[in-house]
């Protein structure tokens, strides 16, 4: 018999080597199979890391911004070569169903084109002076090193939209991805490496959030960061918002949502039913745009339950190798916190989609079932009917595969409804009047819109973030993320021979405002 031992994800850090004993990464799937070894860094490999990062910096931004483009492009054609077996370990790794794991390594690609031409934009501006013989310019300038901090629910491509941008425009980063997805993080880091990138601008290091949290204090500290990234929980964006703000830094936030779909009178019921299908249950419930409440007009409302019902109840759920709605939860760290969000079910909710509420066992089994589900983390899909404002499964991100199902009667409440759980990253509307449409648009607090379209799926190149409880204002993605990676530098250049001081010799021509039009009064 042959052992085959599971590959080493551990820290890459140019020129550092980390020792100490490893975790197990397993595949969500089939918990006896583990994917990777994860050697876990403490706060002292953050450091090291971006200690090594401040010292290849300087060099990199010294390369012209195309040539860093065609580093991004490298890096991107990498990925596509690559891109069946990145797949597969994302799907081995998180149990995403494989379709969406090729979407998600496609997202890269996407990210990878379209800032590859950045390298040869990058625009500043020419702005005119009020002085002559003075021109005023703008510069962008990489912020320096950023340490990003990711979830592992898109283990891949939503690090893409941080260190794709970081990297083009010329800052070192250091990349603390989920402890539970080491395994995609370190095969995502090995292409950007044999892209181009120069030793040290890129590294990588697992840690667990103890770790991370007092690495990333001590390196702030020391200077060594200047920017942060994270995506995550609301709660620690709060804790990584406080830090930072000591610092006097603002990190790009991407926290968690409580995602409205608003279904209209005029609504088309089955475009309505597939959108709050894969918005729901997606990924299980576990993107940052998963759909958390359906809030239906009263007119339509029986017959969209009636066909949200059988559309939940006749999804295919199991092997994420196979075509399914969705696999297991990502981790068991994941279960267990959905398992709590089960708790929060009332008496006064009625529950329907499924055969049961709670993991899928031998003793609780699902109709239909693909595989065996003693094998992994599977949960039965559950939409919670009759969710009321003041319900804390109304209010709290769940994380999970649970939707819930509230009524309105007019539009103004169906957006006080939506805005209530105080976050505002994702939201949807089905409708076809324009007038609903932009009373909607106006009044919902989401950073991200759809109409007659799901809460999820984002298209690479459109800015993604959003406000209260779900971030800080920031947005990623497109020429917006620009603004998170770059600093602007504004010059002036006088080149009269003398001090022209602004706003005191800025010679202004003589006007007769009294003037008026008398005769034609
Ligand atoms: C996330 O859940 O963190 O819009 C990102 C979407 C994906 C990205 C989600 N393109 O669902």
């Amino acid at each position: 018999m042959t052992l085959v031992h599971p590959p080493l994800a551990a820290a890459m850090i140019h020129g550092v080597e980390t020792e100490g004993p490893t975790v197990a990464s397993t595949n969500p799937a089939r918990l006896d199979e583990v994917v990777a070894e994860v050697r876990l860094g403490d706060a002292g490999t953050l450091v090291a890391a971006a200690r090594v990062a401040r010292g290849a910096q300087r060099g990199w931004a010294e390369v012209p911004a195309p040539v860093r483009g065609g580093v991004i492009g490298n890096f991107g054609r990498l990925v596509e070569e690559n891109a069946e077996a990145l797949a597969r370990l994302v799907t081995r790794e998180i149990g995403k169903p494989l379709a969406e794991a090729r979407g998600e390594v496609q997202e890269i690609i996407d990210t990878c084109r379209f800032f590859l031409g950045e390298g040869r934009r990058l625009y500043g501006e020419t702005v005119p002076s009020e002085m002559p013989d003075k021109q005023l310019f703008t510069f962008r300038e990489p912020v320096g090193v950023m340490m990003v901090i990711t979830a592992g629910n898109f283990p891949v491509a939503v690090p893409s939209w941080y260190l794709v941008p970081a990297l083009l425009c010329g800052n070192a980063v250091v990349w603390k991805p989920a402890e539970y997805a080491a395994a995609c993080a370190r095969a995502l880091t090995e292409l950007a490496q044999h892209a181009g990138l120069p030793p040290g601008v890129l590294s990588m290091v697992p840690a667990d959030g103890a770790a991370t949290a007092a690495g990333l204090a001590q390196a702030l500290d020391a200077g060594l960061v200047d920017k942060v990234g994270f995506t995550g929980s609301t709660e620690v964006g709060r804790e990584i918002g406080a830090l930072c703000g000591r610092h006097l830094q603002t990190p790009c936030l991407e926290l968690g949502g409580k995602n409205p779909m608003v279904v209209a009178p005029d609504a088309d019921i089955d475009l309505a039913v597939e959108g709050a299908l894969f918005g729901g249950f997606g990924t299980a419930g576990q993107r940052c745009t998963s759909l958390g409440t359906v809030i239906v007009h009263e007119s339509v409302y029986a017959g969209f339950r009636r066909r949200f019902a059988a559309a939940v109840e006749n999804a295919a759920i199991g092997d994420p190798t196979r075509p399914v709605l969705y696999g297991p939860m990502l981790d068991a760290k994941f279960a267990a916190g959905y398992e709590r969000h089960l708790g929060l079910i009332r008496d006064h909710h009625t529950t329907f989609g499924s055969t049961a509420v709670g993991r899928i066992t031998a003793a609780a089994p699902r109709r239909g079932f693909v595989g065996d589900p003693a094998e992994g983390l599977y949960y039965h899909p559950v939409v919670v009917d009759g969710v009321r404002p003041d319900d804390a499964l109304f209010l709290e991100e769940t994380f999970g595969p649970i939707v819930g199902l509230a009524t309105y009667r007019d539009l103004d409440a169906a957006i006080e409804l939506a805005n209530a759980p105080g976050y505002g990253l994702s939201s949807a509307i089905y409708t076809n009047d324009p007038a609903t449409v932009f009373r909607f648009r106006r009044g919902i607090s989401a950073g991200m819109v759809s109409v007659n379209n799901s809460t999820s799926g984002a298209e690479a190149h459109l800015p993604f973030g959003g406000n209260g409880r779900s971030g800080n204002g920031s947005r990623q993605s497109g020429r917006w993320v620009l603004d998170q990676v770059t600093r602007w530098q504004s010059v002036n250049w006088d080149y009269s021979g003398r001090l022209q001081k602004a706003q005191l010799d800025t010679a202004v021509p003589d006007a007769d405002l009294a003037f008026r039009l008398e005769p034609w009064r």
